[in-house]
């Protein structure tokens, strides 16, 4: 009841976000620039970027593509494969372009072909992102076919991660898009911190893991729109999710991880995985922190501790969110004439983010 009716806050960052390439770039960097300042920019084009020579090339493609004027900073990743030489982080890292290194267990999700096919195969490569301080992204799903699809997660951190936080203690790790209570609980019992203090322990939660649980798939037909991986859990889960989020705890910042699919790509016998959220990104939080009366926590999360967690400033600019409900379009334009459904399409979002002054 007395919700503030505007929220000021420091300009976020996008901690996890899929920009793709080419003409698409015109459309989502636009997209992204309105809202964030810095966004890290996820490996799995195709093919994917592997190296930083690619990174760096890859930065320049979204520089050129930013609108007249904007300040949005791409944070570039390396996507991991069997085959990256462990003499390739120095060369990120002293690039200074190249944030993070993303682990996509092979066949895991979109583009993720490339992929590891066995963590210890990678051991000499996260020995290096250790000793460089680099940190490792994780899409933290196993991809053996025996396994529930809603229990990836979970198995993957018994199997997967916990061995490598066991081998590597002072990696630094971000488990991305988390979707289940065991996620955001296996989070906070991490407890490492680099000498300056800050949590080797982080983790991304996007709008619609905090907005959804898998009802949302099924809400009297299929809804391809709201189909991502990891795919949307039950409602307790959700809840867990919603409770990292607004505790306050510097582990857990936001990471959209939009991911843009062509409406025919979603809308198929074998659709795509992956949500359109960045056009109202900021407006999608703000709403699941106002569900638990928690709008005096969205600043930390959405534009404080991730980059902290990364050793970055926290940027200066604000941002002015108001509660004055918005429609979200049908459709955005995209490549080659089609068209996005963004999620939420056609649905009214009870806050909106002012134009910059
Ligand atoms: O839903 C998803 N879409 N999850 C991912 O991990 C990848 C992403 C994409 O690139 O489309
Ligand atoms: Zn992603």
């Amino acid at each position: 009841m007395d919700e503030p009716q505007t929220l000021t806050l420091i300009r976020p960052d996008d901690w996890h976000l899929h920009l793709r390439d080419g003409a698409a770039l015109a459309h989502t960097v636009a997209w992204s620039a309105a809202q964030f300042a810095r966004a890290i920019v996820m490996p799995n084009l195709k093919p994917p970027v592997v190296d930083t020579a690619q990174a760096l090339a890859y930065r320049a493609r979204i520089v050129a593509a930013l609108p007249p004027g904007s300040g949005f900073e791409p944070l570039m990743t390396l996507y991991l494969t069997d085959a990256t030489p462990p003499g390739e982080i120095a060369r990120a890292r002293d690039s200074g372009a190249v944030h993070g290194v993303k682990l996509y267990p092979a066949g895991a999700t979109t583009n993720s072909d490339s992929g590891v096919t066995a963590l210890e195969r990678v051991y000499p490569v996260l020995e290096a992102m250790q000793g460089a301080g680099m940190p490792l992204l994780v899409h933290g799903e196993v991809t053996d076919p025996e396994v529930d699809v809603f229990d990836r997660e979970a198995v993957f951190i018994e199997r997967h991660l916990e061995p490598i936080r066991r081998a590597f203690p002072e990696l630094r790790i971000v488990l991305e898009h988390i979707t289940t209570a065991d996620a955001a609980a296996w989070v906070r019992a991490q407890h490492g911190r680099d000498a300056q203090g800050v949590p080797l322990q982080g983790a991304t939660i996007t709008a619609h893991h905090l907005l959804y649980s898998r009802n949302a798939l099924f809400a009297g037909g299929l809804r391809p729109h709201y189909y991502c991986l990891p795919v949307l859990k039950r409602a307790r889960h959700r809840a867990a999710l919603l409770d990292a989020a607004t505790s306050g705890d510097p582990r857990f910042f936001l990471g959209t991880d939009s991911a843009p699919h062509a409406r025919a790509a979603k809308e198929a016998a074998c659709g795509c995985a992956g949500c359109l959220t960045a056009p109202h990104a900021l407006e999608l939080y703000a709403q699941a922190f106002a569900e638990r009366d928690a709008l005096h926590r969205l600043e930390g999360f959405a534009s404080c501790f991730g980059a902290d967690f990364y050793r970055l400033p926290r940027n200066t600019a604000r941002v002015t969110l108001r509660r004055q409900p918005q429609r979200v379009p049908v459709t955005l334009p995209y490549v080659d004439g089609e068209v996005v459904v963004p999620l939420d399409a056609g649905a009214e979002l009870p806050w909106r983010v002012l134009p910059a002054a």
